[in-house]
C-alpha cells in the first residue's frame, strides 16, 4: 500500500492558470489549416478560425496563447501581416520547410483568435532580425488609444479600440535561432529593446526576457545579474527528445526502453526548475520575476511521408504521461513558474489537436489538459507520496507524480500519474485537515503507444474511475499501469 498525504492545513501559492498555456507558431500546419482556414473556407469557421478547434480549446480553458513563434518570431515583420490581405507581402518561411508565408494570418487575426478562445495573447517580438523601432511600433499599434501614426493605421485597418496586451516577449532563443548571441550581448540588447516598449493608457506590459536553453545556467545567471530590474519574467525551453536532436526516435512503434528514456528526459524538468530557480532566488529573493517555460513537450521524428520541416508527429499515452508529469512538476513550482506553453497547440510536436482537412482528433495530451484544468488558479496544497523508481538501470524514473490543490469553492483536486508500465498502484491517502463528503475520479489509461486517429478518434478517452473509497479524511484507490487520474473531493 502506497502512502499519500495531502496537507490541507498547509496551503501554498496560487497555481497560475497560465501554467496551462499553449503556443501557436507559423510552423507547418499549426496556424494555416490547423487554426486558420480563411474566410472563404468550406470548413465551418468564424472569421476564418476553425470552429471545431476553437471549441476544443475552449473546452480545456486555454488561458494564454503565445504567437507568432518560436524561431519564426525573430524573422517575423509584423507590418507584413496587416492591411488588405491581397496586398500583404509573401515571404519565405526559412525556418520551417521553406514554404511561402502569405501573411494572411497577422496581428488582427491573432487577436481575433484569442477573443474567440477567451484567452490572453502572449506576443513574441523580433529582436534577432528586427529593429527597436519595429518592436516599439508593434506595441503602439496594438495598445495606443489616442492619435498616433500606428494607432491611426490600426484604425484604418478596421480596429478602432486598442487591444489589451500584457505578455510581450523580447526575442526568442536568442542564444540560437534568434541571433546566436552570447548572454552578455543579449542582456544589453534586451535592456535596449525593452526601453522603448511603452505602457499606453491603462495597458501595462509584462516584459518577458529570453531565457536559457535547457541547462545553460550561466545564461540565467548573466540575465539575472544584468537585467533583473527591466524584466517581469525570464523563460526556459526544454523538450523531451529521446535519442537527442540529431537522432530523434519515432512517435509510434517504440519499445519500453524508449518509453522510459523519453519520460526520463521529461522528468529532467524538475531538476532544471530547481537549479534555474536557485539562481533566480540569489538575485530576486522576493520572487518578483517569474520563470516562464514557454516551450516544452516531446519531439520525435515526423510522421512518415510528411514534410520534415513541419514537425508533425502522432501523440500517444507516452505523451499524455509527459504532460501529466510535467504539469504536476509545474504546479509544485508555482511560487516561481507562472506560465508555461506546450509546443504546439495544433499539428506540431506535442499537439493537443490534430487535423486533416475538415476532420479533427483530440490527442491523449488534450485529455490531460482536460483533467488538469481544475488546478487553474486554485491554491497548491502541500502533498507527499512515497515512490520508487521504475524502468531500467539506465532509464529509471519515479513511478508516481502528483499534485493537489484547493479551489475557491473549497473543492480539492488531486492529479496522479502512474508511469509504471507493469504494476498497478494501490494508494492509501489522507486529506489532513479536511472532512470529505464525496469523491469522484476520472482517468486516462491505455497501452503506452495507444493513440487516437482520424479513423478511431476515441481510442484514448477519459473514463470514470469507480474504485475510489472514502472514509472521512482517508481515501483509497487503485491506479492502473500507465494511467493518469484526477480525483475531485467535496467537503470542508
Ligand atoms: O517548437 C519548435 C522550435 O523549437 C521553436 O520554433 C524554437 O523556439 C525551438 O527551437
Amino acid at each position: 500500500m502506497i502512502k499519500y498525504i495531502v496537507d490541507v492545513n498547509h496551503k501554498k501559492e496560487i497555481i497560475n492558470k497560465n501554467i496551462y498555456g499553449h503556443f501557436s507558431e507559423h510552423l507547418g500546419r499549426c496556424i494555416y489549416e490547423g487554426i486558420y482556414v480563411g474566410e472563404e473556407s468550406g470548413i465551418p469557421h468564424v472569421n476564418g478560425m476553425r470552429t471545431d478547434v476553437v471549441e476544443a480549446l475552449k473546452g480545456i480553458k486555454v488561458p494564454v496563447l503565445r504567437w507568432p513563434g518560436g524561431c519564426f518570431a525573430d524573422e517575423y515583420h509584423w507590418k507584413d501581416g496587416i492591411g488588405p490581405k491581397e496586398n500583404r507581402k509573401k515571404a519565405i518561411n526559412t525556418h520551417w520547410g521553406g514554404v511561402i508565408e502569405d501573411n494572411s494570418f497577422g496581428t488582427h487575426e491573432f487577436m481575433e483568435l484569442c477573443r474567440q478562445i477567451g484567452c490572453e495573447p502572449y506576443i513574441n517580438g523580433n529582436l534577432g532580425s528586427g529593429t527597436v523601432q519595429e518592436m516599439s511600433e508593434w506595441v503602439e499599434y496594438l495598445t495606443h488609444d489616442g492619435i498616433s501614426p500606428m494607432a491611426d493605421q490600426r484604425r484604418a485597418n478596421g480596429q478602432d479600440k486598442p487591444w489589451e496586451v500584457k505578455y510581450f516577449g523580447v526575442g526568442n532563443e536568442n542564444w540560437g535561432c534568434g541571433g546566436n548571441m552570447r548572454p552578455e550581448y543579449y542582456a544589453d540588447e534586451y535592456r535596449r529593446y525593452q526601453t522603448y516598449l511603452r505602457n499606453y493608457g491603462n495597458n501595462k506590459l509584462y516584459k518577458i526576457a529570453c531565457g536559457a536553453c535547457v541547462d545553460d545556467y550561466n545564461w540565467t545567471k548573466v540575465l539575472m545579474e544584468s537585467a533583473t530590474k527591466f524584466m517581469d519574467a525570464l523563460t526556459l525551453h526544454h523538450y523531451a527528445i529521446p535519442g537527442g536532436f540529431d537522432n530523434k526516435m519515432p512517435a509510434l512503434g517504440f519499445d519500453e526502453e524508449a518509453y522510459y528514456l523519453t519520460l526520463k528526459h521529461a522528468a529532467f524538468m524538475e531538476e532544471l526548475l530547481d537549479k534555474h530557480i536557485h539562481i533566480m532566488d540569489t538575485y530576486d529573493k522576493d520572487k518578483r520575476i517569474a520563470l516562464i517555460v514557454d516551450e516544452w513537450g516531446s519531439w520525435y521524428q515526423v510522421e512518415p511521408g510528411t514534410n520534415p520541416g513541419f514537425l508533425y508527429q502522432q501523440n500517444t499515452m507516452r505523451d499524455a504521461m509527459i504532460a501529466g508529469m510535467t504539469l504536476n512538476i509545474f504546479n509544485k513550482h508555482a511560487d516561481r513558474v507562472r506560465m508555461a506553453n506546450i509546443a504546439q497547440v495544433v499539428n506540431v510536436l506535442q499537439a493537443v489537436i490534430l487535423t486533416e482537412g475538415a476532420n479533427i482528433v483530440l490527442t491523449p495530451t488534450y485529455h490531460v489538459f482536460d483533467l488538469y484544468k481544475v488546478h487553474q488558479n486554485a491554491r497548491l496544497l502541500e502533498s507527499f507520496i512515497s515512490r520508487t523508481e521504475v524502468g531500467s538501470k539506465e532509464n529509471a524514473v519515479w513511478d508516481l507524480y502528483e499534485s493537489a490543490s484547493i479551489d475557491e469553492s473549497g473543492h480539492i483536486h488531486v492529479t496522479i500519474c502512474n508511469t509504471d508500465l507493469k504494476e498497478e498502484k494501490v494508494i492509501e491517502g489522507i486529506l489532513r485537515g479536511y472532512k470529505s463528503e464525496t469523491v469522484k475520479g476520472r482517468m486516462l489509461t491505455g497501452k503506452m503507444d495507444a493513440h487516437n486517429t482520424f479513423e478511431h478518434a476515441d481510442a484514448v478517452k477519459i473514463v470514470n474511475l469507480t474504485n475510489v473509497m472514502l472514509n472521512k479524511d482517508a481515501f483509497q484507490l487503485t491506479v492502473p499501469p500507465c494511467s493518469i487520474v484526477q480525483l475531485a473531493f467535496t467537503g470542508a
